[in-house]
């Protein structure tokens, strides 16, 4: 199975960014001003905050200017875990497991665009897009030096340490967000983001495509089980997985959103296909390929296939409404078969529709001018809304 999300992570999160970048090169809607030098945080090597492979921790920074001066958006990127020696050591020499293979520059989209037609509500803040190369959604925590390195809260830490220099410490508005294991560590991270920056007036999080169910009533429940304990094992990352959950029952549930959501105390977002692509490939019949058949190609999906699909989006949406049910909680779940809508999991691949309702929803939800909970509760089969232009 690690086997199988190391490969799929090559293919889906380095060649849609080659595609992406190739488009976007011959695209008029690139600006200049929207490529982002890569950044090592002062205190990356003497406080450890490594990638598995020992290359220091990095991310990419905009200034914020005029109002938005004092606000901060933090990214954190995802792309998949690996749990034992064997995955971790094939992704010291993937884009997931070293900071040598990030690109120099990183062409800011989306949330993170200094464009204010496509970003109104946040062009002109600080904008942070933190590399991911921990693959342990920034929860690693291992003393010993090892190799792999499994330092990934340390990468957080130390990006956040930076980040307050810069002057992150006066923020009055900030949204801590990330998609996929970044979505993940954001949910996981978000109330001690909060307490960073306690006299900030506005803090909030943003999860895109981070909540991965457990579904324990649904197929392959204990393969999801085992798949997160042996990555939690692996990365040391139990003391970093709430204690409101991990005093109640085993730690290693603590990391699905049914056991946590409820606890966090920040204002948080999710944004999810209720047919997200990564969990429905990666954590069901994974090892079945008329499964694979389907996944990539929803015509050729069996009506038992469809039913899984739909089951699935079931327990997503029942899982969504249980744990996030405070006014305060955005919820915008469409029906679109994908995984991710930002940065290099997004700007290709989202149609101009839906990524100008998924801006609305979050300002919306971000500056309290409505509550905002939307789910597509009449769209039973997935929709393939991929388009390219
Ligand atoms: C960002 O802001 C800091 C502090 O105001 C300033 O020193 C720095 O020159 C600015 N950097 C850019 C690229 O504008
Ligand atoms: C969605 O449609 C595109 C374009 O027709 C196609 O290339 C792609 O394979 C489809 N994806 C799925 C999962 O069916």
């Amino acid at each position: 199975m690690e086997k199988r999300i190391q490969t799929m992570a090559e293919h889906w999160f380095i060649r849609p960014l080659i595609i992406c970048f190739l488009m976007m090169t011959m695209s008029s809607q690139v600006r200049g001003s929207d490529w982002t030098n890569i950044i090592t945080p002062k205190t990356a090597i003497s406080n450890g905050a490594v990638c598995l492979d020992g290359s220091p921790a990095t991310y990419y920074f905009r200034n914020g200017s005029g109002d938005g001066i004092d606000n901060w958006l933090i990214y954190l990127e995802g792309g998949g875990w690996c749990t034992s020696n064997k995955g971790c050591l094939e992704r010291t020499k993937i884009y997931t497991g070293t900071s040598t293979l990030k690109p120099k520059r990183m062409y800011f989209t989306d949330i993170l665009s200094e464009d204010q037609t496509i970003n109104p509500d946040f062009y002109n803040w600080n904008r942070v897009f933190v590399a991911y190369c921990d693959s342990s959604s920034y929860l690693g925590d291992v003393e010993a030096n090892t190799y792999p390195n499994r330092r990934g809260a340390r990468i957080f830490d130390s990006v956040m340490e930076d980040l307050l220099d810069k002057g992150m410490k006066n923020a009055k508005n900030a949204i801590l967000s990330g998609g996929s294991a970044g979505g993940l560590g954001t949910i996981l991270h978000c109330d001690g983001f909060r307490s960073l920056i306690p006299k900030a007036s506005r803090v909030k999080c943003l999860s895109d495509a981070g909540f991965f169910i457990h579904a324990k009533n649904l197929h392959g429940a204990q393969e999801r089980e085992r798949f997160f304990a042996n990555m939690i094992a692996y990365h040391g990352a139990t003391k970093h997985l709430p204690a409101s959950c991990t005093t109640k029952m085993n730690a290693n549930l603590c990391i699905f959103p049914e056991n946590i959501v409820k606890d966090i105390q920040t204002p948080l977002f999710f944004l999810e296909s209720a047919f997200d692509g990564h969990q429905l490939r990666e954590h069901y019949f994974s090892n079945d390929p008329t499964w694979t058949n389907c996944i990539s190609n929803l015509k050729v999906c069996t009506p038992t296939q469809l039913q899984t699909m739909k089951d699935f989006r079931t327990a997503l949406i029942k899982t969504l409404r249980e744990v996030a049910n405070s006014p305060s909680t955005g919820i915008l779940v469409h029906s679109c078969y994908r995984h991710g809508h930002f940065m290099d999991q997004g700007w290709c691949t989202t149609s101009p529709a839906l990524r100008k309702k998924i801006n609305q929803a979050i300002a919306d939800w971000y500056f309290d001018r409505r509550s905002f909970q939307e789910i597509d509760t009449h769209t039973e089969s997935p929709r393939n809304c991929t388009k390219l232009t």
